[in-house]
């Protein structure tokens, strides 16, 4: 996160966040606060014993306003995983009864092999776990007499032309990525931790210098080699952009959690991300060193100088132990960030800065906005 892009992209965010966060408090949480309203009753009858009245709220089937909001955005950034694994399945992953639509981009599937000739199941399993995150939540919203998140109207932005994708909307464009990669060294770090402040070097610098795609735009992206190859690689780094974001969101939000079953939620759908990460994190690895001759964009050999050593080297994919709470205390092996505070915003804007919204309307970003906002405005009862 520490090229130029992102950071007016954060800038643009933020001026749009200072606006609106006073409207949230009237506007979001008109409806977070409706269904959280039974809990609230219960909380003042039973006066001190606050976190009796919480228990006993959820037992009642009511989800406290800061529950809601933590899982209403939870839902939309599972739904926008979803469009964006639907979009890498239809190409390069295994279309079936189970994730239909697409028929598959001979070319750019074999150029995502090269990674590993199991990428194809990968996807469609990565895809799958989202779209029943993304199901699940919302149904468990809807249980808990809340209102499920509907993205639908935002299925505005074009598919890929190339052969293989389904023509409709979609909520990501996959076309214009920035990919971020310092989760590379950030998780082999051994005295650094970004929720000390720290930052990390990318992965794949030129990534970070351009707009690229990570799926073929049409068929003239299929050739010439190093040019397909470098759009597998591509999404081979994105994919771990995407779902190390998913194994920090989790935990950092589940920390203001009140309900003990809304926080099963988030302990038993978080660490899947984690594991998604983990396979993404080793294939990445396997990304072939290459230029594209098209537009520049360099995979170096992570093995090599001047990259290479403790922070670079492919086969280090474990998370390194690092310094965590105080810097006094052990160093341990962790998810890197936890930090709650701003979660869910910094989320928005890294998924932002990497390009993943490129297209939309400021009806889309002051929707997904308010539901961050909402998100992070939640406190544990
Ligand atoms: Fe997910
Ligand atoms: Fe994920």
């Amino acid at each position: 996160m520490q090229s130029g892009t992102v950071v007016s992209a954060a800038r643009d965010l933020d001026g749009a966040v200072a606006q609106s966060s006073e409207e949230s408090t009237g506007g979001v949480s008109r409806r977070s606060f409706l269904a959280g309203g039974v809990a609230a009753g219960i909380g003042l009858g039973l006066g001190p014993l606050g976190h009796v009245a919480s228990a006993f709220a959820s037992n009642a089937g009511a989800l406290s306003t800061g529950d809601t909001a933590i899982l209403r955005f939870l839902a939309a950034a599972e739904l926008l995983e979803t469009d964006l694994w639907q979009q890498y399945n239809e190409l390069g992953g295994i279309q079936d009864k189970e994730r239909p639509g697409g028929s598959g981009s001979p070319v750019y599937t074999r150029a995502l092999q090269k990674l590993d000739e199991d990428m194809p199941q990968y996807i469609h399993d990565n895809t799958d776990d989202e779209f029943w995150h993304a199901e699940f939540i919302n149904a468990y919203l809807k249980s808990r007499g809340a209102e499920a998140v509907d993205l639908d109207r935002f299925r505005t932005l074009p598919s890929s032309e190339a052969s293989g994708a389904q023509q409709i909307g979609r909520l990501t464009n996959l076309m214009e990525l920035s990919v971020d990669t310092s989760w590379w060294t950030r998780y082999r770090s051994d005295n650094k931790n970004p929720d000390f402040g720290n930052s990390f070097p990318p992965a794949i610098p030129g990534l970070l210098k351009g707009k690229f795609p990570a799926i073929p735009r049409n068929d003239k992206d299929l050739h010439p080699h190093e040019h397909i190859q470098a759009i597998a690689n591509t999404a081979g780094f994105h994919f771990g952009t995407i779902e190390q974001g998913g194994t920090s969101l989790y935990p950092s939000l589940a920390q203001r959690v009140s309900d003990p079953e809304v926080l099963r939620v988030l302990l038993s759908i978080g660490p899947t991300e984690a594991m998604h990460f983990q396979t993404w994190h080793d294939k990445a690895g396997n990304a072939p060193a290459l230029t594209d001759p098209t537009n520049g964009l360099v995979f170096p050999n992570l093995n090599e100088p001047p990259f290479g050593g403790e922070e670079f080297k492919t086969n280090l994919i474990m998370p390194e132990a690092t310094i965590f709470i105080k810097k006094s205390l052990p160093v341990c092996s962790i998810v890197r960030p936890t930090k709650t505070e701003g979660a869910a915003m910094g989320a928005v804007k890294a998924l932002t800065a990497d390009g993943l919204f490129n297209g939309h309307s400021q009806e889309f970003f002051e929707a997904v906005k308010e539901l961050a906002i909402a998100a992070d405005a939640a406190t544990r009862e």
